[in-house]
This record gives structure tokens, sequence and C-alpha cells, in this order.
């Protein structure tokens, strides 16, 4: 079957490698894809921002299967528009991709659902935002309804800065349309975890969690990234928790979308926070989550095409996942100056020694090729990733396959799964 992955980061070659594993693709494309993805797939360019550049590539190309990476081609209606014109999608719908595209819209699910979640207000201007507010006790946590790709969330320490931070999102200078809506929210403590599931409208099918790193810096100091690694390992999440977090957030919301005729199909990333009063939605995603698809797909062992037909098709079940009891880690290497401006263009070197070392891969997340050579053209430049039996020795190949590698300004977290080790 020809497989076709939509999107160009280190989730979409880590989707590559998975599925080109898989005996039942006999051809692969990724559109646009990348310097490292294009090693193992065909390439193809399209503007994933556009609805009509995706139709015309994939009327092209004719895919049997069709995945898609990033949020905003789901938000667009990817998955409608190609499923009418009979090309199987795996996905949410752009109704059902809600979830992710507005938080108003899934704190609202939440409440509606008796899903639990933080304490919120929905703020249409700023006479909403000071009159919600007394409600709160601070910090406060600011949040821009729509998209904005990791930064549309403010931890506010003061009430003044919860107006400030507020005025700048509605007002169009921090985001523009999506933060026309803000939502308030009671700051959560504890640690976060995401936990995906696959649906297919009906049942669910969990994959292993993972924990990411967003800020920049050790210690999680500096700004807000996309994520700067993320590592699975099986004692992060216990059978009974995942069984729980199944039974009372996975499976109502599904039902939930189901019920209110936006039928949920695709990945269901679940954003928690383990907190003292037990697990809370911080938000979804609709997607599958990068960098934590790199670890959870290394320890993934059955074939990732049935899991992703199996939802197309309406048959999922617990089981359709047989995972490793193997630790896997990535490790972001980003270029200088990344989350902030950087710079394009750096010759890559050491790719192909770190790639030789047992239990590593080194996923492309913002490369070209040429010449033979790779070169950096994005943020987050590669995800060094690696397996093995305990999280120890996962970090300790991912690490030595990280300082093989070396491009001007890289720079990386050295505390990548700190948080396995104190346990
Ligand atoms: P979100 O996009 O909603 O997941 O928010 C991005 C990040 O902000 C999360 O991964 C958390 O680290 C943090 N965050 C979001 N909401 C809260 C909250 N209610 N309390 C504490 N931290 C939060
Ligand atoms: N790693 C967070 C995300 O994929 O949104």
């Amino acid at each position: 079957m020809k497989v076709l992955v939509i999107g160009s980061g280190g989730r979409e070659h880590a989707l590559v490698w998975k599925l080109r594993q898989s005996p039942r693709v006999t051809k692969l494309y990724c559109a646009p894809g990348n310097g490292g993805i294009a090693t193992e797939a065909e390439c193809l360019p399209v503007d994933v921002k556009s609805l009509d550049s995706l139709l015309a590539l994939a009327n092209q190309i004719q895919p049997d299967l069709t995945v898609v990476g990033p949020e905003l081609p789901l938000t667009l209606g990817v998955v409608d528009e190609f499923s009418k014109r009979g090309w199987r999608t795996f996905g949410p719908s752009k109704a059902a991709a809600q979830l992710e595209a507005s938080k108003s819209f899934a704190k609202e699910f939440l409440q509606r659902h008796h899903i639990p979640t933080a304490h919120y207000a929905i703020c249409n201007s700023l006479d909403e935002v000071r009159e919600a507010l007394p409600h709160f006790h601070t910090p406060v946590v600011v949040k821009a309804d729509g998209l904005a790709a990791g930064k549309g969330v403010v931890i506010c320490k003061s009430k003044e800065e919860v107006v400030t931070v507020s005025s700048e999102m509605l007002s169009g200078k921090m985001l523009g349309e999506a933060g026309a809506r803000v939502v308030l929210e009671e700051f959560l403590q504890g640690e976060e975890l995401s936990f995906l599931v696959v649906s297919d409208g009906e049942r669910v099918a969990p994959l292993v969690a993972a924990q990411d790193h967003k800020r920049v810096g050790d210690g999680d100091s500096g700004p807000n990234t996309g994520g700067m690694g993320a590592y699975s390992t099986a004692t992060i999440l216990d059978d009974k928790m995942r069984d729980w977090l199944v039974a009372h957030i996975a499976k109502p919301v599904v039902a939930g979308m189901k019920a209110e005729g936006t039928e949920f199909k695709g990945v269901l990333y679940c954003g928690l926070m383990m907190t003292a009063r037990g697990p809370m939605v911080l938000e979804f995603n609709c997607r599958f989550g990068d960098p934590e698809t790199q670890p959870i797909l290394m320890r993934l062992e059955s074939d990732l095409v049935e899991a992703l037909e199996a939802s197309v098709d309406g048959r999922v079940s617990e089981g359709d996942f047989k995972w490793s009891t193997d630790a896997a880690v990535c490790v972001v290497m980003a270029a200088g100056g990344y989350p902030g401006t950087y710079e394009a263009g750096k010759k890559i070197l050491g790719l192909e020694e770190a790639g030789l070392l047992e239990g590593v891969k080194v996923f492309h997340a913002g490369t070209t090729a040429h010449d033979g050579a790779f070169y950096t053209a994005g943020g987050r430049v590669l995800g060094v990733t690696a397996r093995g039996p305990d999280i120890k020795s996962a970090v300790d190949r991912a690490y030595a396959a990280a300082a093989k590698i070396g491009f001007d300004g890289a720079h990386y977290r050295k505390d990548i799964a700190h948080r396995a080790f104190k346990k």
C-alpha cells in the first residue's frame, strides 16, 4: 500500500521510520518532509497550510492511507476533505479537532462531561478578565484560546500581570486572532504526563506514556519551546493508573464527542498534570506529540499501519499496541538562538557516527540535504533518540550520540529524563 505522511518535523521522521518497517507498506511518501526523511521516504513539496495544495498532492499520488502530523491541516479539515474523495486518512475531522484548536471549547467540553480539569474562566474582553479575577488565587495561568504553537500560555505571578498579558492577547498584539479570547486558569502543581490514545470514535487503545521537557534550559529554566526532549519508560505510568486514565479521561472524552455529534478519530493526546487531587487535563492535542512520538515509537513492537487502519476502519481494541519494556529517550538538538530567532544553513557533522551507536536513531526535525551533506533548516534540528534496557542506559546512549554531532550554535538540554532518575 501507498502511505503518505504529512509534515516535516522529528515526529514525522519517527512516523516514517516506523511505517517503513511494516510489510504492508510498498511506497512511502512524506510531504514536505526534510533532509533526513528523504533518506527513508519520497519527499514531495507541499504547503501544509493550504488545503488546495494538499488535495492536489493526494490527487497526484492516490494514497491508500494518509497520516497527518501537525495540527494545522487537521484544523483546516484535511481529514474531511480527503475522506470525501475516498482517500483513507488517519486523524480527527475539523469539528473534532476543535478539542485542540480552541481552549475554551475544550474547557467547556470537560466541564459538561465532568472530566477533571483546573478551575477556569473564559473572557472575551478586559472587563470580563477584571470581573473573573476575584475568583482566582495567584499564580493565574492565562491562555490564548486559539492555536499558538506553544506560545499561548503565560503563568502570571500577580493579578496586575494577568491584566497586562490578557490585554496584549485580547488586542491581537501578542498572538493575532489566536488571542481574541482568553482562558484564565487556576495554577496546578504536579508532574506533567503526556498520555496518548488512538481512537476509532468509540473505543480507545492507549500508547505508552511519555514526559516532555518544554523549557529551553536545564532545570526547566528559560522560555517555553516546542519541546527539548522526551522520554518513555515502563514505570512512568503503572497499569492501575493507566486503566484509570482510560476509564475516567480518554473514554469519557471519546464518548462525549460522539454524543455531541463530533466523533473523535485519530490520536487523542491528553496533556495531564498529576496533582495531589488526582490527574487533571491541562490540554488536548488531536495528533501525535513532538518530541514524545520519537521515544514512544522506539518502544513500539507491533505494526503501526495495522493500528492506524483500525482507527480509520472503526475496529480499535485496547490491546492494539505491543510495547517493549525498554526505556527510550529523545534529546533535541536545537539551533543557536532557538526558541528566539536563529540562523539556518549550518553544516551538521557526525550524524553517521552517532547513528551507528547501539540503540540509537537520529531523527531529523529541521534539516535539508544537498551535495551529500546535511544542513540546519529549523529551530529544532535533530531528535537524538535511543533505546536501552533501562532509562539510565537509554540516556547514556542518547548523550553519547549527541556528543558525536556538531553544528555551529548547537545546544541541547543535559538533564532530559532527570525526573526518572529521582524515582
Ligand atoms: P498547554 O498548552 O495548555 O498545555 O500549556 C503549556 C504548558 O503550560 C503546560 O505544559 C504546563 O507546563 C503549563 N500549564 C498549562 N496550564 C497550566 C496550569 N493550569 N497550571 C500549571 N501549569 C500549566
Ligand atoms: N510536545 C508537546 C506537543 O506535541 O504539543
